[in-house]
């Protein structure tokens, strides 16, 4: 974690939490929650987002959504847009989550309409990029993670891309307990971060870049103490309060 970038810890709880149920981690983990570094993000289910805004508006911690369409209104049954979590406080969203590309079909041509999207209606997006098993096996991690972030970030204006966090998230440690090393997450953090500097030079010391995949209490800090890793973007040990705020602990 390079000093001159603001470390970036978000939770992603993906399908879970009731309204409830993010109103009481809430009740338990503001509290703990920083006044100064690093900046932390949640990210509930749509329906919870409004309660989470309401109840994080008395400190820093920012609220994020799990996904958007790119339009800002339409024909589109199901979907929400930008300007509809705009309305409602909401401050980011993740993109490209390897559970959307795999299980409903998000791809890089979607993500690079919804990227500059996020962008114009004032969230911040976070996108998640990242290779796996068979890829990584295969020797091509390197070339998934160029093919991801050029066409994903094609559309992005060069005075915005700071505006940008990129995760790297290799699928191959989503739920699985098998975190990447170390030096496979710096490696790989390091490698996107040079794209970004081949696309625009200014901004590659800027860009916060985290990573995700099984991170918790035990190894969040080892992860988060390589040079390029600027935080993380945290699946199942984001669920309880006391892991959650742990991890920020450890990034502070
Ligand atoms: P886990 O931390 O549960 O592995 O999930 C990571 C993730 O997908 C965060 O977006």
């Amino acid at each position: 974690m390079a000093p001159e970038r603001t470390p970036y810890i978000a939770a992603n709880w993906k399908m879970n939490k009731t309204i409830e149920e993010a109103k009481a981690f809430l009740g338990a983990f503001l509290p703990k929650a920083p006044n100064d570094r690093p900046e932390v993000v949640v990210c509930p289910p749509f329906l919870a987002l409004k309660a989470a805004v309401e109840l994080c508006a008395q400190s820093r911690v920012r609220v994020a959504a799990q996904n958007m369409h790119e339009e800002s209104a339409g024909a589109f049954t199901g979907e929400v847009s930008a300007p509809m979590l705009r309305e409602i406080g909401v401050d980011g969203v993740i993109l490209g989550h390897s559970e959307r590309r795999q299980h409903f079909n998000e791809n890089d041509e979607a993500l690079a309409r919804k990227v500059p999207a996020a962008l114009a209606a004032g969230l911040e997006p976070i996108l998640c990029v990242g290779e796996t098993e068979g890829q990584r096996d295969a020797g091509e991690t390197h070339s998934v993670l160029s093919h991801q972030v050029q066409i994903d970030l094609a559309e992005v204006g060069s005075a915005e891309l700071d505006r940008v966090v990129i995760a790297y998230e290799p699928v191959w440690a989503i739920g699985t307990g098998r975190t990447a090393t170390p030096e496979q997450a710096q490696d790989a953090v390091l490698f996107i971060r040079n794209l970004v500097r081949a696309r625009e030079e200014g901004v590659a010391e800027l860009i916060r870049i985290v990573y995700g995949g099984s991170v918790n209490p035990d190894n969040a800090a080892e992860l988060m103490a390589q040079p390029d890793i600027d935080g993380a973007l945290v699946g199942g040990a984001s669920l309880e309060a006391e892991d959650f705020a742990a991890i920020v602990a450890a990034a502070a």
